[in-house]
């Protein structure tokens, strides 16, 4: 490999999109943390999200690359994971571990596969802002990059190709972060 090329490949990666996204929203993370640290409703924080998210893009992709970007700077993979479960887990049981009962483990599910997030409890329990994700299958709010109640389903058939790789980021996100305790049935 020449140097020309070296060094092209550093300066595509210094100026890739990810990492420029990844600066603008990285502005807002402060606002974000600032929402969650207060004592606001999740419906205030998500609408500081729509705020964040029209000015960071007014588009689904370049939010679902925001996403994702923000998932690179986010908590690091876990390094001891359990071996993943099959056990049967019905949507009904799901919707348990929704957060509501604090001695309860939290879970969420992609594509069937159910993972534990308790871990961050402090993202997906009880009136945070992520708790819209928890105790259900919301695959295709996970595409859409929706935080929308009713966008958080399983059935994720009508995501185009880029909603499915958003999908299927945040599926590798979760299968380096969470134990999978199960698979849900119907
Ligand atoms: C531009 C607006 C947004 C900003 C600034 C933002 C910011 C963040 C930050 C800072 C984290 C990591 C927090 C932590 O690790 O403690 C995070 C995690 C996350 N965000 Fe967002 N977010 C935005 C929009 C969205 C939207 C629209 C969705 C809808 C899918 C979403 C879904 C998630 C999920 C699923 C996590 C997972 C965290 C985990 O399990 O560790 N975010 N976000
Ligand atoms: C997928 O849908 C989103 C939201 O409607 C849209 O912004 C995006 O351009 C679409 N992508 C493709 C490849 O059709």
């Amino acid at each position: 490999m020449s140097n020309s090329s070296n060094s092209g490949s550093w300066y595509e990666t210094l100026t890739s999109t990810p990492i420029l996204i990844a600066t603008a929203v990285g502005v807002s993370f402060a606002a974000i943390f600032a929402v969650s640290s207060s004592n606001k409703t999740s419906e205030q924080i998500k609408t500081q999200v729509k705020e964040v998210t029209n000015v960071a893009s007014s588009n689904t992709d370049a939010r679902g690359k925001a996403a994702q970007a923000g998932a690179s700077i986010m908590s690091a993979p876990s390094t001891d994971l359990a071996p993943p479960k099959d056990d049967p887990i019905s949507a009904s049981s799901l919707s348990q571990y929704d957060g509501s009962d604090p001695s309860k483990p939290i879970y969420v599910a992609i594509k069937g596969r159910v993972f534990d997030v308790t871990p961050k409890a402090e993202m997906y329990g009880k009136g945070k802002g992520y708790n819209i994700f928890a105790g259900r299958d919301a695959s295709k709010g996970l595409g859409m990059s929706s935080l929308n109640l009713e966008d958080a389903i399983s059935d994720y058939s009508s995501l185009n190709e880029t909603q499915m790789n958003t999908l299927n980021q945040w599926e590798s996100f979760f299968e380096k972060r969470y134990n999978i305790v199960g698979k849900v049935v119907p």
